[in-house]
């Protein structure tokens, strides 16, 4: 059999899966395993590294059994990750030192806000793009070196080794202590703070203010280029190319085939990420958007953008179902919400890790206003559909003011797009259309894009806006009134967050 498919490792911040595509860009097999969430204590959420490689080999496994494929059927593999999520091992032994800090953790909000009070986050903003923030890997990794004992002595002699998850999978993939290849792309560093935007190298000057050593951090390839093989009897049981590698919110742009300047994505995941092509332009926000590397394909000019990160939309979701055990199924958040009219008055602001975009506001704590006697958690379910969608609208309306473009139509995809009523209630919100794929995991899709143009499976992005097809497209019902009255309470709302931690 030839090489009629591409796998896509997907390592997310709740689970890992393994897909297969093949060339019209439709699924063919996958395999799925969820990772335990660490909350030690409040603010902090960790994972087990070791743990996410363990289920990594498996999905792979699973997942070709499911695709009824072998691994030598595979023409290279894609590796997307929940960006940010920070670890560091031993090169020696392959063993983390310690749990992975996640993207949501917020115990290094103070060393971000003592750099800015200090006036070094505008040499952090300008040069990596991000305003410094306790959701970025540059002060995870500090740290990382500061706390856990002997960790910053083994950096200096070489021996730690830095990663995001993409780093850390690569390594594993292609051998680990025995020759295992130490590289992250241009996407997953600009997550850090600590790489140029421009020049997309590590900056010596933001090692500095991190107090990083730079022998510990990976090599920087483009998303796009074969940077590695796994051996013969590794996870795969055969020789595989890699050749895709991005942070998962730019693949859900590439696996939307956003790649024209104005094309906008809004993935709905634990979080919420738009993020805008902004083409080979680098545009700089003062209205709390990040700059960002969208993607670089091989040696072409690297494409830009902006993003608006939401950092919880779908884990409220979860929080309901888990913490307060309102349903048994984050899908039943749908048929409950469905059995009222509307919110009954009822605002929640889901602002467990501080706000992200475009507020940036640490300190703010989740609330659920409005509430009165006469109403039931079917109002709650209700107020929480809408605050994914009001969050959106939130960077939606930054995004235009930064941008100038205008907006047509929003491309939507991630979990909670099957929820029909939340893309209703967002089509209503924002008053645009709100048009979902028929191959809803771009994010997977755009990892094996990336794969399969660097070893020419795919000839060109033409070819991958062609597989793209709408299957449903939601319009907006609300008058302008009720959409201007349920905006303004939502603004409210979010007030009463902000200042809750002193
Ligand atoms: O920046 C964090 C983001 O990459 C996480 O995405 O889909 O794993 O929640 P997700």
């Amino acid at each position: 059999m030839s090489q009629e498919f591409v796998g896509a490792i997907d390592q997310g911040t709740t689970s890992t899966r393994f897909m297969v595509f093949d060339h019209a860009g439709d699924e063919v097999g996958r395999h799925q395993v969820e990772h335990e969430q660490m909350l030690p204590q409040a603010g902090w959420v960790e994972h087990d590294a070791a743990e996410i490689w363990t289920n990594t080999r498996t999905v792979i496994e699973k997942g070709l059994e499911d695709a009824g494929i072998a691994a030598s059927d595979l023409a290279a593999v894609g590796i997307t990750n929940q960006r940010e999520t920070t670890v560091v091992w031993d090169r020696r032994t392959g063993e983390p030192y310690g749990h992975a800090i996640v993207w949501q953790d917020t115990r290094t909000a103070a060393l971000a806000k003592a750099i800015e009070d200090d006036g070094r986050g505008a040499i952090v903003h300008a040069k990596s793009g991000l305003p410094p923030a306790a959701y970025f890997a540059g002060g995870k990794l500090h740290w990382i070196l500061e706390n856990v004992d002997g960790v910053r002595a083994d950096a200096e002699a070489g021996h730690a080794l830095f990663g995001t998850i993409d780093t850390w999978l690569i390594w594993n993939l292609t051998g680990g202590p025995d020759g295992g290849v130490h590289v992250t792309d241009v996407t997953n560093a600009s997550r850090t703070m600590l790489m140029n935007i421009e020049d997309l190298q590590w900056d010596d000057e933001l090692l500095e203010i991190f107090e990083i050593p730079r022998q510990m951090l990976p090599e920087i390839t483009s998303s796009s280029e074969e940077f590695a093989r796994t051996p013969a009897d590794g996870p795969f049981g055969a020789e595989v190319i890699l050749a895709g590698n991005l942070g998962d919110q730019h693949a859900a742009l590439v696996g939307q085939a956003c790649f024209e300047p104005g094309m906008l994505k809004n993935t709905y995941g634990t979080g919420n990420f738009l993020v805008l092509n902004t083409g080979t332009e680098i545009v700089r926000s003062d209205r709390g958007l990040l700059t960002t590397v969208a993607y670089r394909f091989g040696d072409a000019p690297p494409v830009y953008a902006l993003e608006g990160s939401i950092a919880v939309t779908g884990s409220a979701i979860q929080w309901l179902r888990d913490q307060l055990k309102v349903f048994a199924e984050a899908a039943d958040s749908e048929s409950l919400a469905e059995t009222v009219d509307d919110n009954g008055g009822v605002y929640f602001v889901p602002a467990f890790s501080g706000l992200f975009a475009p507020y940036w506001r640490p300190d703010a704590r989740g609330v659920i206003v409005g509430l009165s006697r006469f109403n039931t958690v079917a109002h709650v379910a209700r107020a929480a559909l809408e605050a994914i969608c009001y969050q959106s609208k939130d960077v939606v309306d930054v995004m235009i003011a930064d941008s100038g473009i205008e907006l047509e139509v929003l491309r939507v995809d991630g979990g909670i797009t099957a929820n029909e009523l939340c893309m209703q209630i967002q089509a209503d919100i924002l008053d645009i259309g709100v048009s979902r794929p028929v191959v809803a995991e771009t994010t997977a899709l755009g990892a094996a894009y990336a794969a399969g143009l660097a070893v020419g499976f795919w000839a060109g992005t033409d070819e991958l806006v062609a597989n793209w097809s709408e299957s449903k497209r939601w319009t907006p019902q609300w008058s302008d009134e009720d959409r201007e009255a349920g905006y303004h309470q939502w603004k409210k709302a979010v007030e009463r967050t902000l200042g809750w931690v002193e």
